[in-house]
Parts: structure tokens; C-alpha cells; sequence
């Protein structure tokens, strides 16, 4: 496990010979909201993580996540791009039910907290209502 304490400690150019700088960067994968004003958020987040909780560490406006990833609100609901629609996948059938209560669902529509950040969704394009349910 990379000790992310430990690795902001060094300077950039200490960083990037480090082991844990290595390591870092295997586990991250580029991520990235657009809201519905045409703004770009590009994030380098964690494998594992949720774009959901990415969205919320990095203030992305328009993610309101009120259940907190529970899957019982919908206020993370995003749009998938065009793009990126078969490499994230279809939605499970607790997340199909939830949403009916999205505002505007689209065939593209996903709850960002379902959405799990792996390598092969380097680069993932997400698109944020302009508002929630
Ligand atoms: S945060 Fe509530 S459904 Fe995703």
C-alpha cells in the first residue's frame, strides 16, 4: 500500500525516482467531469474509488451525493459519454430502479457512485446534469 503521507512529503523532482512515486501513478486513472456549462474538471484518481467520491473531494459542482454512495438518491447522476458508454458498463438492476428518479435520464444515464474507477476507464468523460432529482 502507498503511503500518500509519506510521498507529498518529497519534492516533485525527489517524487518522480521514488518507489512510491511509481506505484502512485500505477494505481491512478484520469477522470473527468464536464458540467452542463461546458467546464472541465480533470481529476487523477485512485483505482477503487468511486467517481462519485471523486466528484465530492474535488467540489465538482452539480454532484450533491446525498445518500452518500448508498445507491437511494440519485443527486450523482451523470451522463456518460458517448465514448466511454461500453467500457463502463450497464447499470446493475438497484441502480436501473434508482434511475427513475434521476432528473432527465438519458440510455446513457449512470449514478456516479456506481461507477468504479479501474485502468481501463483511464480517461473516463462524464457529463453532470445541469441539476439533480
Ligand atoms: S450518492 Fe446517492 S445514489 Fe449515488
Amino acid at each position: 500500500m502507498v503511503d500518500f503521507a509519506r510521498f507529498a512529503m518529497f519534492s516533485p523532482v525527489d517524487r518522480r525516482g521514488s518507489a512510491d512515486f511509481q506505484s502512485a501513478m500505477a494505481i491512478m486513472t484520469r477522470l473527468t467531469f464536464v458540467s452542463s456549462a461546458g467546464e472541465r474538471y480533470d481529476l487523477d484518481v485512485a483505482n477503487g474509488t468511486t467517481a462519485m467520491e471523486n466528484a465530492v473531494r474535488h467540489s465538482v459542482p452539480g454532484i450533491e451525493a446525498e445518500c452518500g454512495g448508498a445507491c437511494a438518491c440519485a443527486t450523482c447522476h451523470v451522463y456518460v459519454d458517448p465514448e466511454w458508454t461500453a467500457a463502463v458498463g450497464e447499470p446493475e438492476a438497484m441502480e436501473e430502479d434508482m434511475l427513475d428518479f434521476a432528473w432527465e435520464a438519458k440510455p446513457t444515464s449512470r449514478l456516479s457512485c456506481q461507477i468504479k474507477m479501474r485502468p481501463e476507464l483511464d480517461g473516463l468523460v462524464l457529463h453532470v446534469p445541469a441539476r439533480q432529482a
